[in-house]
């Protein structure tokens, strides 16, 4: 069976000091709506760096159903052609496992006129609705319609338009790179106001820009696409993931340790590295990388995530692990998924002292962990439980580590190589 396709868990052994070098690979979230974006292109799209993980996996089936050939060459890059466009329809089978499927419907709608998505519905972090994703793209052309809980989206043609694409909690990273994919092949110009300013969408942005898109201010919020006829496959390579550094750096943070990585982008993690020194972490920028120690207790903190450049909220569950070994009372707040709490009652079971109001949860700091069986209920909570587990007195064990699979590549490798104990045993 492959790693990580069964149901697994991970036991980790607490107390040991992280030491050594880990390179950061591909970024999931930006990888996704660029295999995504293949749809839209001309001839061969060769992408290098995309992380070997379940979503990525899950995607590639996506694709292959919607026509488009993928498959990875013996360097690991992956190469994507279009060979069939007569199926338009992402079904619920595969949307309803990975919710950036979502990132097909752009894409479908400007280069087959037609999009059809079973609706995500909702997931462990809360309510993920696509309200902006429809909005954004009936301003530009489509005529919407739900059919059987699917967005059913058509357009003979598109048509640039100016729109304001914010929700309730500000932009949307999806929505913006759904909406802009569109558009490069609209005709006249698109603006965005209000677009999402994460690396993954400006990663998206230069990759359509080489493939003869006309995109400008990527980036920021104002979001300026003026649609071409056609667009040619290119050879791009993926951005560094910002989350999985994130979590490493935290890694080295919580076990008092030294580790070095390759890789990371330093200038896409600047409100992490902010709080990380606010608290006394040491976080210095290397030839290519960051290097990140820890020798001593940590000082308390407040951390609101927001949008991108702000705290991101795929570091709330991992930073809310390290604040509980504070010196005092920290604050988290969570500004752009409220209920993406789960992990409170999980790390609770290992001794934090947490207490949650709203979207707000205090962190009492404790001096240590201890180890316990947890259950991971998400990609970025299961993170956390590791990074707990990995400091915690005795032995944790964290089930259905599938949720890591979808996101981190050889996670459990990868930590055991700069000392973690740290092992993936079957249920
Ligand atoms: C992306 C990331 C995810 C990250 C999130 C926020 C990918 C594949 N996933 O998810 O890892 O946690 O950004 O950084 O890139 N919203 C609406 N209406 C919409 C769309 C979103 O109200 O149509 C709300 C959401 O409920 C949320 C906020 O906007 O409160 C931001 O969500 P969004 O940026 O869309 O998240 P995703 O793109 O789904």
């Amino acid at each position: 069976m492959r790693k990580g396709s069964g149901v697994d868990l991970f036991e980790i052994t607490g107390g040991n000091r992280l030491r050594g070098s880990v390179t950061i690979g591909g970024a999931k979230n930006a990888a996704l709506p660029i295999m995504a974006a293949a749809i839209l292109v001309e001839g061969e799209t060769v992408l290098e760096q995309v992380p070997d993980l379940a979503d990525v996996r899950q995607m590639q089936v996506l694709l292959q159903r919607l026509g488009v050939h993928c498959e990875r060459d013996a360097q690991g890059a992956m190469h994507l052609r279009v060979e069939d466009e007569s199926n338009t329809h992402a079904e619920y089978d595969l949307v309803s496992k990975m919710r950036a499927s979502v990132c097909v419907l752009g894409p479908l709608l400007a280069k087959r006129k037609r999009a059809r998505v079973s609706m995500p519905g909702g997931c462990a972090i809360g309510d993920r609705p696509i309200n902006l994703h429809v909005q954004g793209l009936e301003a530009i052309g489509a005529e919407y319609e739900l059919l059987n809980g699917d967005v059913v989206l058509k357009a003979k043609r598109l048509t640039g338009a100016e729109m304001f694409l914010g929700g309730p909690f500000g932009s949307s990273v999806t929505a913006t790179a759904n909406v802009m994919m569109a558009a490069t092949l609209a005709e006249g110009r698109t603006i965005i106001e209000c677009a999402a300013c994460e690396p993954e969408v400006v990663d998206l942005a230069d990759f359509l820009n080489a493939c003869g898109a006309r995109i400008q201010g990527h980036g920021t919020p104002h979001l300026v696409i003026d649609g071409v006829p056609k667009l040619t496959g290119v050879q791009h390579r993926v951005i560094p993931d910002r989350i999985e550094a994130g979590t490493f750096m935290i890694a080295a943070a919580i076990t008092n340790g030294d580790l070095e990585l390759p890789g990371a982008r330093v200038d896409h993690l600047l409100a992490v590295v902010d709080r990380l020194r606010q608290i006394g972490v040491i976080v210095e920028r290397k030839d290519g990388g960051v290097e990140v120690s820890s020798a001593r207790r940590l000082e308390p903190t407040q951390i609101t995530t927001q949008p991108y450049p702000g705290f991101p909220t795929d570091l709330q569950a991992q930073v809310m692990a390290l604040l509980c070994l504070a010196d005092g009372n920290s604050v988290i707040t969570e500004k752009v998924f409220p209920d993406r709490f789960l992990h409170v009652g999980e790390l609770s079971r290992m001794g934090a002292q947490l207490r949650k109001e709203g979207p707000t949860v205090t962190v009492e700091g404790i001096k240590r962990f201890v180890g316990a069986p947890v259950m991971a209920s998400d990609l970025r909570a299961s993170a956390a439980l590791i990074l707990a587990g990995l400091i915690a007195k005795g032995t944790t064990r964290v089930h259905r580590v599938y949720h890591i699979d979808r996101g981190y590549e050889r996670f459990e490798e990868k930590l055991s190589s700069v000392g973690a104990h740290i092992r993936r045993l079957p249920e």
